[in-house]
């Protein structure tokens, strides 16, 4: 379509009227040029953008609708996690007063890849007897699947989940989160140039490395169910979509599909090999870790306000969900690590996946699938609660926090 941006008024009439938005500037002069008989002429959005008119047939807004001047004001009581009817660019009065809290604690542990001393990691790369083989297959093959995983986590969450969570404090937190993505991906690929590695080989490796493919190709699949553009909540079916993405992605995919790695590049992190890659994930853990505590508590949430989607099949299929989880990510471990090394073996890995699966199926009220699992890696959970300026790794000792509350006193 052809917009004719020497005549705001017509360009933005023909705007509306093929639903595409010139940029904000020119959109704010033009409205404020508008006599109210030419504001009045302008079609209803409703009738040009189905997305105006689906918040009205089903499911909740979405934040895109016409101001409705002189409207009630809101309540917190309006407030509802899926399929709101209250206005969704109103921040406060908060509801949820745990997700307002979980967006200023990742706002206040900033960090960048670039701060990270990468120094002794190249040197170490570089030197021919620096690493054994099966230690460098596990920086590579870990890069190769981080690299893409955390763009997936991103996209689902501005294409696909966003839309559907009807709460602006929670939507507030997955601005932010969407924000961390970014920086993971900016990690891991800081660390691919850092060490020279062969950059499509480690970003292609979601398509090439079968234990790696497995593992996007099963999460794809939810995300494109919801990012359909078609697809609204509002019904019992829908509404289970939405929860067995969120489930899929935050408990499944960030809360499983991450750990393996983890362990791996923070071993080698303990053992004072690739310490600079092993910091990067270190604060990537911490981040993730949070994602899937907010992902916990949206899940539990939605349950609360809709008891009616936890049927026994509902329960049934999710439990079929993570248990196919732990096999992936089990053969991911055996791939990524075929010979025992930094005192580490994949059979170790296999009680590990199912010790963290009973633990996220008690998060979100499932029974255990593996009673009686251990937990062979219990300096994980310290790592993962470490302030910023207390470095595990102690590659530098730095205040760093950001975004704290000011004191005036
Ligand atoms: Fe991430
Ligand atoms: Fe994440």
């Amino acid at each position: 379509m052809l917009t004719n941006w020497d005549d705001p008024i017509a360009g933005i009439r023909q705007a509306k009227r093929e639903n595409t938005v010139p940029p904000q500037s020119v959109l704010e002069q033009t409205l404020a040029d508008l006599s109210a008989a030419e504001a009045a002429a302008l079609p209803a959005p409703e009738a040009t953008n189905p997305a105006f008119a689906a918040g009205d047939a089903q499911g909740g807004i979405t934040g895109l609708e016409e101001v409705e001047f002189g409207a009630g004001r809101i309540s917190v009581d309006d407030k509802q996690m899926i399929n709101c009817r209250a206005d969704l660019n109103q921040l406060v009065p908060f509801k949820y007063k745990w997700a307002w809290q979980k967006y200023l604690d990742a706002c206040a542990n900033h960090w960048m890849p670039q701060e990270i001393n990468m120094t002794a990691d190249i040197a170490l790369w570089k030197n021919p007897d620096g690493l054994s083989e099966d230690e460098r297959t596990i920086i590579k093959r870990n890069l190769g699947f981080f690299s893409s995983a955390d763009s997936l986590v991103a996209n689902n969450l501005v294409l696909a989940v966003y839309r559907h969570i009807t709460n602006p404090e929670c939507r507030q937190y997955l601005l932010r989160q969407a924000f961390e993505e970014a920086l993971h991906t900016h990690a891991y690929q800081y660390c691919v140039e850092s060490l020279g590695l062969d950059q499509a080989e480690v970003f292609n490796m979601y398509r090439e490395i079968p234990s790696i493919h497995d593992k996007a190709a099963w999460a794809m699949r939810f995300t494109q169910s919801l990012g359909d553009p078609t697809f609204h909540t509002g019904t019992p079916a829908a509404d289970q979509r939405l929860l067995r993405d969120l489930i899929a992605f935050y408990i499944v995919f960030e809360g499983i599909f991450f750990y393996v790695g983890f362990v791996q590049v923070l071993s080698m992190g303990r053992r004072n090999k690739m310490t600079g890659c092993a910091e990067q994930f270190q604060y990537i853990l911490r981040d993730e870790s949070m994602h899937m505590n907010f992902g916990i508590d949206v899940i539990n949430q939605i349950k609360i306000e809709n008891p009616h989607l936890w049927t026994a099949d509902f329960q049934q299929e999710i439990i079929v969900m993570l248990r196919e989880a732990v096999e992936l990510e089990t053969r991911y471990a055996y791939d990524t690590m075929p010979r025992g090394v930094l005192g580490l073996n994949a059979n170790m890995f296999e009680e590990y996946l199912k010790f963290i699966c009973d633990r996220r199926c008690a998060q979100i009220g499932l029974s255990e699938q593996y009673s009686g699992a251990n937990n062979p890696f219990p300096w994980m959970s310290e790592l993962m609660d470490l302030n910023k300026e207390k470095n595990f790794f102690e590659t530098r000792v730095t205040e760093y926090q950001t975004g704290g509350v000011l004191n005036w006193d």
